[in-house]
């Protein structure tokens, strides 16, 4: 069965498109039911509705407190038919309430290999730090930020010409596709969790090409 998707995204929305497309291209078993931004005029909107999907600006700055607006958020999702929220790039912690609201069903992207360099600046924290390894990271989302069980990683080299922008380019190029296919996992009902760990039933279909200069695990399957 489709995922009944929300998507909520602050601002470029590529991640989101990188789902538009998976879905268009028939790899992403999802119906998304509403891409939603906090910040009126996020270009993730105009994505959204370049694809003519259902779309939503919920202005955070007009509401009195996180719990108030996140109230307003699961009503929102909840209105939309949607069960699984994916964040792509959803600059605002979520309150307890709204997880508690979608047990297991939100999930989140992050640009660094977590649990190292968590945080709003992760991509750019690492390539300060000189790390040789970096990457990206989708998990499931927890109370704390960025520390929800990890479901895939993608990792790729620090290359010593290239500056921090390049690194993070490589990375987001790396976003778009593992975010679709954990989203995909999800709608095949092939995670499980034990405890923190996230095991993924086999699938039995091909497998996707990497990029020579990186290392995705789980592996990526055809069509991301
Ligand atoms: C990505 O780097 C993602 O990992 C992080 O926020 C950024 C969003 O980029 N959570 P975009 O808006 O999807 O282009």
């Amino acid at each position: 069965m489709s995922l009944r998707l929300a998507i909520l995204a602050s601002g470029n929305g590529s991640n989101a498109q990188a789902m538009f497309d998976a879905v268009e291209r028939g790899a992403l078993d999802a119906d998304i039911r509403l891409v939603l931004s906090n910040r009126p005029g996020a270009r993730v909107l105009e994505r959204a509705a370049a694809h003519s999907l259902p779309r939503r600006c919920l202005d955070h700055t007009l509401f009195s407190d996180r719990n108030a607006y996140d109230r307003a958020l699961a009503e929102a999702v909840h209105e939309a038919g949607a069960d699984t929220v994916a964040l792509a790039g959803y600059m605002r912690l979520l309150s307890p309430d709204f997880l508690a609201a979608f047990p297991g069903r939100v999930l989140n992207i992050h640009p660094a290999l977590l649990p190292a360099f968590p945080g709003v600046h992760g991509a750019a924290d690492a390539a300060a730090w000189g790390v040789k390894l970096s990457g990206c990271t989708v998990h499931f989302v927890s109370e704390e930020m960025d520390c929800g069980p990890i479901i895939v990683q993608a990792c790729v080299p620090a290359l010593q010409d290239e500056d921090a922008d390049a690194l993070q380019m490589r990375i987001h190029h790396l976003e778009h596709r593992i975010y679709p296919q954990a989203l995909q996992w999800l709608a095949e009902k092939r995670l499980s969790l034990k405890g923190r760990r996230v095991f993924l039933a086999p699938g039995g279909g091909p497998l996707a090409e990497t990029p020579a200069q990186a290392f995705i695990w789980p592996p990526l399957e055809a069509g991301f």
